[in-house]
């Protein structure tokens, strides 16, 4: 007997169905076709433990199944599930009639139970395109799939379980959740308010936010960076629907969405160690999987120890953030991962990390606070608007019981800012923030009056600023003048913006 039952193969963060037909016949033998991988080839095994250790029965006579479309590579062991009920469907154990309506996915124990897989919630969405009824998945993954509206979901944690919905019995009841709960609930483990004073790299964070400003940090160890960077996805504006939808797409194919968890509804963070590969950084692998900056999509990543970091890791990192997004390609195949994300980078400021320090000396030889910076690469440097200096709070400060303003209360003039932007750039679709600004649209929106201009060339003068500065500057006083709800951009504004080129100054590590 010949039967059908559907699954789903990943893609980037999409998925694709797959037919699977099985057909039993006289002989013996079991044939996989379909461009399985070695995973899906060992499935027959573990299916034919899962089936006879529930007490059903695996037909030893020839067994063939195809997978189909024949041109995409089958990964991972998430078929056996779908292959199995195949298996017993064509031999008659299991009620063929509903086998259309549903895709099915999930991981074999050898007693039959069920383990989670991955890129629940594309599978979902692809499952409600092409317009089948339900989707029967194991449990643990059952409340990512239930996002996804007009779709029965069915977490299931055994065969039985299968065979009971697919016999109509009804003992099983499709999962749901309540989306109007889902994005509100933003609860984050970390408040800006935990940081004591401060109050001038909370400001700096702040501008950074508001405009999507790429920002770095530069102060000695234990000055507080870390704590910082860890609190800016706090000082964010919520994550619209859609952003939280694409960044549980690229979760979920990483297998990083949690168990039982449904909509990844805090803005990630993200925090790759300084020795990092290419591929972990942006992506890679035989199976394209996301790398950590499509990770961080919508979010913050956090690079620390910035000058650490191999160059040429960071080189590859360079055309994703031009683009907001990585292209991986393969000889079959080309996937996209979205990589949109803040960038926070702390740094040292010297091997030594006490160049600039209030009360320690720095033992650092002449030249090397500047060899340290140019570790960084140049067109790197570039992509980074503010330069922040940080210096320790000293004790009184720290032991100090003042509490400073909470991360929702910062989160509200961050959010009214980005609505300004948002009307400003409602024309340009591919431009969202004040960073993104082309050299057109800084001429356009950053026009400066006399003393503005002549603020600005005296400090580029006297502070011997490089070119790069001068539109960074100018891009983020307009940020700084959209957090005042200023339409021009004003001295005080452009002032506050050329504190934040330090790296810049000709006599930076002089
Ligand atoms: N302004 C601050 N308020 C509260 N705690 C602080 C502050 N600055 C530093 N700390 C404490 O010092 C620790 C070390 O800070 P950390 O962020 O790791 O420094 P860095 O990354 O600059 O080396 C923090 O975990 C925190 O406990
Ligand atoms: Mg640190």
């Amino acid at each position: 007997m010949l039967v059908k039952t559907f699954g789903c193969a990943l893609f980037g963060i999409d998925a694709i169905t797959v037919t699977i037909e099985v057909n039993i016949d006289r002989g013996i033998n079991f044939f996989l076709v379909g461009l399985p991988d070695s995973a899906v080839k060992e499935s027959q095994q573990r299916i034919e433990a899962a089936i006879t250790n529930l007490g059903y029965y695996y037909p030893h006579k020839k067994v063939v199944i195809n997978m189909a479309p024949a041109d995409i590579r089958k990964e991972g062991s998430a078929y056996d599930l779908p292959i199995a009920i195949g298996i017993m469907a064509a031999s008659e154990q299991v009620n063929a009639d509903r086998l259309e309506q549903f895709v099915i996915m999930g991981e074999l124990s050898l007693d039959g139970t069920l383990n989670a897989i991955k890129g629940t919630l594309p599978i979902a969405i692809k499952a409600k395109q092409d317009g089948f009824k339900g989707l029967i998945i194991p449990k643990e993954n059952a409340r990512e799939a239930a996002v996804v509206e007009g779709l029965e979901v069915f977490g299931v944690e055994t065969i039985h379980d299968v065979i009971s919905i697919l016999n109509g019995e009804n003992t099983i009841q499709p999962v749901t959740i309540d989306m109007a709960d889902s994005l509100h609930e933003m609860v984050y483990e970390f408040d800006f308010s935990d940081v004591k004073g401060q109050e001038n790299i909370k400001r700096a964070l702040e501008i950074a936010a508001a405009g999507g400003h790429n920002v770095i940090l530069i102060g000695p160890p234990g000055s507080g960076k870390t704590m910082l960077a860890k609190r800016m996805p706090t000082i964010l504006p919520p994550l619209t629907m859609a952003e939280a939808l694409e960044t549980t797409k690229i979760h979920s194919v990483a297998g990083l969405v949690g168990r039982n968890a449904s909509l990844v509804r805090t803005r990630p963070f993200r925090s790759p160690h300084h020795t990092i590969s290419d591929a972990g950084l942006v992506g890679g692998g035989t199976y394209p999987q996301p790398g950590e900056i499509s990770l961080a999509h919508n979010g913050v990543l956090f690079l620390d120890e910035l000058p650490e970091f191999k160059r040429t890791v960071l080189e590859v990192m360079r055309q994703p953030m031009e683009d907001r997004v990585v292209t991986i390609s393969r000889a079959k195949m080309t996937v996209d991962f979205p990589a949109s994300f803040m960038m926070v980078a702390a740094m040292n400021p010297c091997p030594c990390g006490y160049y600039n320090h209030p009360d320690k000396e720095c033992t650092c030889k002449p030249g090397m606070v500047q060899q340290y910076l140019n570790r960084i690469s140049g067109p790197l440097m570039d992509r980074i608007d503010l330069h922040v200096e940080v210096v320790p709070v000293d004790y009184k400060d720290l032991s100090s019981k003042s509490v400073g303003e909470s991360s929702s209360t910062v989160r509200e003039r961050v959010i009214k800012a980005r609505k300004v932007q948002e009307e400003r750039y409602a024309n340009f679709p591919t431009i969202h923030s004040n960073a993104q600004m082309t050299s057109q649209l800084i001429q356009k929106y950053c026009e400066l009056d006399e003393p503005c201009r002549n603020i600005l060339k005296n400090a580029m003068n006297r502070l011997g600023l490089s070119a790069r500065a001068y539109d960074r500057i100018l891009k983020v006083s307009r940020t700084i003048a959209d957090l005042d709800s200023s339409e021009n951009i004003q001295t005080g504004h452009l002032a506050e913006a050329i504190n934040y080129r330090s790296l810049d100054r000709d006599n930076w590590g002089a």
